[in-house]
C-alpha cells in the first residue's frame, strides 16, 4: 500500500512514504491504534474523517490496528469510514487484507469484519460517484465571489428542508456573520459551503463555476473550519495546529506562531511542559489535556493556519471566556490573514458580530433578513430585536436600578 491514494495529498508530496508528513500522520495513526476500542478514540476517528477529512491519519491507524491483528480496532475504524462513506479508503484496507488474507486469519470476528468491509468497499453507487468526482477539474487557488442561489439541503431521512431556498453572495475580503436562533439552518449553511454535503436543490457557485463540476477534495482543501466542538487530535501541540494543511512536510512555524498568537493558543502551549511538542492526550505518557476553552484556541488556530480562501468560524468561541473571544474576533476581524479570504462567523452574542461587512439572520432554513448592523438595527426586524434583548440584559447586569425591575 502507499500512502499517496489515501491521504488525499498530491501524489508527489504523499507518495514518499518516508516524508515527514507520512511520519507524523503514522505517529499520529499509531498512538490512535492503541486507544481505538475507546468511545473517545471513536470519536476522534469519525470527526477526523467527517469534519476534517483527514483520512491519512486514519490511513494509518487501520495501518497500525493490521499489524497487530487487531480487529475489534479494526471495526471501530470500518463505523467510521462507512458514517463518512469514504469508499476509497475502504477500498485501499480490503486490498490489503485481501492480497494477504492471512493477516486476520483466525482473529475471532475477521471473517465478518472482512464481509462487511468488502460490502463497504463495493458500495457502488456513491464509490462510482465519488471516483468521478475525484476525476473533475480543481478549484481555483483564487475566488473574488461565491454565490449561493436558491439553495436547498434536507437531511437525509428528514422531511422538512434545513436549508430552504437560500441565496447570499460572499465576496473575497469580506467578513460575513450567520446568526439566528437554535436550528434555523447556520451550520448547515456552513457545511454545505464547505464543500461537506451536496446541495439538494439550487447551486453554488465559484467565480461562476458550479462547484459540483469541481473535484469536492479541492473545495475542502480551499476552506478551514473550526467548530464549537473541535476534533481533540492525539497528537503533538504543533501538529494539532499544522495538521489543517495537507502536508506537514510545508510546515511552517511562523504561520503557526501568528495562528496561536491569533486565536489565544500561544499562552495555553507556553504552560505546557513539553510546549509544542506535548501530545494532548492523558491517554500516554507524559500526555496533557486542556479544558475546552483552551481546545477551542487551538481549534482555531488551526483554522488560521490553513490559511484558505474560506474560513468558517461556527461558534468555537461558545466555551472560551468573554476576554478571549473577544481577542479571537478581533484577531479574525482586524488581523493582518490573507486579504482576499472570506470569514464566515457564526455566533449567538450578536456583540461579536456588529462589525461584520454582512449580517445574514436565519430562520427555519430561510434568510430572513440581511445586511450590515446598522442596516438591520434600522429595519427594526428580528436582528434588532435579538441585539436590542441582549444589550439590555448587559446595561441591566452593569447597572443595577436602570435595567427592568
Ligand atoms: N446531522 C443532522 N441530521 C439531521 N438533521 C439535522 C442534522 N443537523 C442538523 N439537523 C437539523 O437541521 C436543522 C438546522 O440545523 P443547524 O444545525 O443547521 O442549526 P443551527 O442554526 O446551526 O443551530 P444552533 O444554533 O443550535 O447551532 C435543525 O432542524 C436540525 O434539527
Ligand atoms: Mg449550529
Amino acid at each position: 500500500m502507499t500512502s499517496s491514494t489515501w491521504d488525499g495529498e498530491p501524489a508527489s508530496a504523499a507518495a514518499d512514504a518516508n516524508s515527514p508528513a507520512w511520519a507524523v500522520r503514522a505517529a499520529a495513526g499509531r498512538r490512535l491504534a492503541v486507544a481505538a476500542e475507546t468511545p473517545e478514540a471513536a470519536d476522534v476517528l469519525h470527526r477526523l474523517l467527517l469534519d476534517e477529512r483527514d483520512t491519512g491519519v486514519v490511513q494509518a491507524t487501520a495501518e497500525a490496528l493490521l499489524a497487530r491483528r487487531d480487529v475489534a480496532g479494526l471495526r471501530v475504524v470500518l463505523k467510521a469510514l462507512s458514517r463518512a462513506e469514504e469508499f476509497e479508503v475502504a477500498d485501499q484496507l480490503a486490498a490489503e487484507v485481501h492480497c494477504d488474507p492471512r493477516r486476520l486469519s483466525g482473529e475471532p470476528g475477521a471473517e465478518e469484519f472482512v464481509q462487511q468491509l468488502r460490502a463497504l468497499a463495493t458500495d457502488t453507487d456513491e464509490g462510482v460517484r465519488e471516483e468521478a468526482r475525484r476525476l473533475l477539474p480543481r478549484l481555483p487557488t483564487t475566488v473574488k465571489e461565491i454565490r449561493l442561489d436558491n439553495v436547498s439541503y434536507t437531511y437525509p431521512g428528514k422531511e422538512s428542508p434545513a436549508l430552504d431556498q437560500v441565496s447570499m453572495t460572499l465576496r473575497a475580503g469580506q467578513t460575513v456573520a450567520f446568526v439566528g436562533v437554535n436550528g434555523s439552518g447556520k451550520s448547515t449553511a456552513s457545511r454545505v459551503l464547505a464543500g461537506l454535503y451536496d446541495v439538494s436543490d439550487g447551486a453554488i457557485r465559484w467565480d461562476g463555476v458550479d462547484v459540483t463540476a469541481m473535484n469536492s477534495e479541492s473545495l475542502q482543501s480551499r476552506v478551514a473550519m473550526a467548530l464549537q466542538d473541535p476534533v481533540h487530535f492525539p497528537f503533538s501541540a504543533l501538529a494539532n495546529i499544522t495538521v489543517s494543511r495537507g502536508t506537514l512536510t510545508e510546515a511552517d512555524p511562523h504561520r503557526a506562531l501568528a495562528a496561536v498568537r491569533a486565536s489565544g493558543a500561544e499562552t495555553v502551549i507556553a504552560a505546557l511542559r513539553d510546549r509544542w511538542s506535548a501530545v494532548l492526550s492523558k491517554r500516554f505518557k507524559d500526555g496533557e489535556e486542556l479544558s475546552e476553552g483552551q481546545w477551542a484556541k487551538v481549534a482555531v488556530a488551526r483554522g488560521l493556519y490553513k490559511d484558505a480562501l474560506v474560513l468558517l468560524l461556527d461558534q468555537p468561541t461558545a466555551s472560551m471566556d468573554p476576554r478571549a473571544e473577544h481577542a479571537v474576533y478581533q484577531a479574525v476581524l482586524r488581523g493582518n490573514r490573507c486579504g482576499d479570504q472570506i470569514t464566515v462567523l457564526i455566533s449567538h452574542r450578536l456583540a461579536s458580530v456588529v462589525e461584520c461587512d454582512t449580517i445574514h439572520v436565519f430562520e427555519r432554513g430561510r434568510i430572513i433578513e440581511s445586511g450590515s448592523h446598522q442596516d438591520l438595527m434600522e429595519l427594526g426586524g428580528e436582528y434588532a430585536e435579538m441585539f436590542t434583548l441582549q444589550a439590555t440584559g448587559y446595561a441591566s447586569a452593569t447597572a443595577p436600578g436602570t435595567g427592568p425591575a
